[in-house]
């Protein structure tokens, strides 16, 4: 297949499940190099190369830690694009009830941790290539007890859009996705209500990530995946 990701190399951090994971297998088809790091990634080599399908390298770092992260990339070498699907440890709570320590941790990994990672990736990141960070449509549309995750959402895209201007020629982009399965029955039944009724998968969602690393003059965007849910 005519792919601008054939044998690239893509360093995809949070790469181990969800969504990152989803990324792998959708690149590694296009005949990218595929670099797959978490905090446990390395643990989980064999598993993660097979559901990729194809040969990867894995790391295990923790994006919180600047040590970690300085002492992976320096194994991992120079990269085409780094990919950012970390998810932090945070559930929906009311305001009022919301652990500021566990609130502080979630921005700490998902902010924090993308923005550096960034800074110390930079220096080995192709100068044709991109970055593409995640955020998510809480803080694009405000929903109940999802607070932190909307500030810390807001935040990523400001930084996108900052990065966008301060990094090029590297291009900066995010993907914001909606709810991607698998979910709760009860959000299945919200989903009903969205313009595209239902919620959506993670081999879907993948697809914004690949055209974004492949349009190469697309930077400071952030592409909505969503079904129409922040409209309703
Ligand atoms: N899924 C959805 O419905 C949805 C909707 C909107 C937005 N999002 C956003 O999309 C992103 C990915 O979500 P997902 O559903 O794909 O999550 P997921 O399946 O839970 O995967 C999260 C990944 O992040 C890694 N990770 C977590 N903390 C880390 C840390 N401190 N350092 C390094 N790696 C870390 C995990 O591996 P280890 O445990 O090995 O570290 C794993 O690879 C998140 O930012 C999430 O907020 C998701």
């Amino acid at each position: 297949m005519n792919t601008s990701l054939k044998n690239k190399k893509i360093l995809i951090v949070g790469g181990s499940s969800g969504l990152g994971i989803a990324v792998a297998k959708h690149a590694s088809g296009l005949g990218a190099k595929i670099v797959i790091a978490s905090r446990n990634a390395s643990e989980k080599h064999g598993a993660l190369g097979e559901a990729v399908g194809h040969n990867i390298e894995t790391y295990s770092f923790d994006v919180t830690s600047q040590g970690e992260i300085s002492t992976a990339l320096k194994k991992i070498g120079d990269i085409d694009h780094l990919v950012i699907t970390v998810r932090p440890n945070i559930n929906p709570a009311p305001f009022e009830t919301i652990d500021i320590k566990l609130a502080k941790e979630a921005f700490e990994t998902k902010f924090w941790g993308q923005y550096q990672l960034i800074q110390q990736a930079l220096k080995g990141i192709n100068r044709k290539g991109s970055i593409v960070m995640t955020t998510g449509i809480a803080g694009e549309k405000i929903f109940n007890n999802f607070s932190t995750m909307a500030i810390i959402n807001s935040a990523t895209e400001t930084l996108c859009r900052s990065l966008a201007i301060e990094l090029a020629p590297i291009r900066v982009n995010v993907v914001s996705p909606g709810f991607v399965a698998p979910k709760p029955e009860a959000v299945e039944e919200y989903a009903k209500k969205f313009p595209l009724k239902k919620i959506t998968t993670a081999e879907k969602v993948a697809e914004t990530y690949i055209y974004l690393m492949e349009s190469s003059y697309t930077t400071g965007t952030s592409v909505v995946i969503d079904g129409g849910a922040r409209l309703i």
